[in-house]
């Protein structure tokens, strides 16, 4: 089996694992606040880009609390990817629960997004533990830019690679005494394999295999361009984004967004301008 099925077989197991009520107040805080569930330096970057009127989407979109909070910024339509059909079933329930209902969210691969989606988006949003997920960012980058039109963004808000070589405080190789220790590899070719659930959303259990990947930024940056986007802001935090706030604050790279842009000019099968 390959590993983007098994890890599908994991994503769904984990949902049926997942913490009492997780995800059930997600209508509610749509309801009641202006972008929810984004860092306010993404919110900050979001707020910079008009929705009115446009088509978005979100890759790995997860339960869909964020594309849905994008829906709230006047977009005309939105649409949500993820293999993992019951969270996708939790994301149809909070748009019907809280209104919104030009947002469909669809189960599949997303490397296997359907050709009717080619050029059907001005935006596609990428957040928190997305790209992890790929052994190769070029497919999926190039699925990115085969489902943009011109002219259309892509944002990304995710992990740094650079967290990438820091031990979290429940693996052995941390110590709180010596808080910027480097365990693994930046350059690291083999995979993360766990089988402890999925911490966020579940509690710890002997899970399926969940396996994932690390990517250096020319890697991801590199994908980009090479797939005829134009990087047009990369931004560096120094605070977490979902994984541990042990590292915060010191200096560290831990969290990015990085925004680029489908030119209208581009050649994207032979790579030329
Ligand atoms: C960490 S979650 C994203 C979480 C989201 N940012 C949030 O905060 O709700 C990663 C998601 O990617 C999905 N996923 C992983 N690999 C995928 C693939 N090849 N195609 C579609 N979805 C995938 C998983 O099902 C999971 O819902």
């Amino acid at each position: 089996m390959d590993y983007m099925q098994t890890n599908k077989a994991a994503w769904e197991e984990a949902f049926e694992n997942r913490h009492s009520g997780w995800g059930e107040k997600n209508a509610d805080m749509l309801c009641r606040c202006r972008l929810p569930f984004f860092v306010p330096d993404a919110a900050r970057e979001l707020e910079k880009i008009d929705f009115r009127g446009k088509r978005i989407a979100q890759f790995c979109c997860n339960n869909g609390r964020e594309l849905l909070s994008l829906m709230k910024m006047g977009a005309e339509q939105g649409t949500g990817f993820d293999f993992a059909e019951n969270i996708i079933g939790q994301a149809r329930d909070t748009a019907q629960k809280a209104g919104i209902n030009n947002c469909e969210f669809i189960v599949c691969n997303a490397l296997e997004i359907d050709r009717k989606y080619s050029g059907g988006f001005d935006f596609i949003l990428f957040t928190i533990g997305a790209i992890t997920w790929f052994d190769d960012l070029n497919p999926l980058f190039a699925k990115v830019s085969d489902c943009l039109r011109s002219g259309g963004l892509l944002f990304i808000n995710d992990y740094h690679p650079f967290m990438g070589m820091l031990p979290m405080p429940d693996e052995s190789g941390y110590d709180a005494r010596c808080p910027n220790r480097i365990v693994y590899r930046y350059f690291r070719k083999e995979p993360w394999i766990e089988n402890n659930g999925m911490d966020y959303m579940s509690r710890a259990y002997r899970s399926k295999t969940f396996t994932s990947f690390q990517h250096t930024m020319s890697d991801v940056v590199n994908s980009v361009i090479d797939n005829g986007m134009r990087v047009n802001r990369l931004n560096e935090y120094d605070y977490d984004i979902g994984l541990s706030d042990a590292y915060d604050n010191r200096g560290l790279p831990l969290s990015y967004i990085l925004l680029a842009e489908k030119p209208g000019n581009i050649l994207t099968d032979s790579g030329a301008y």
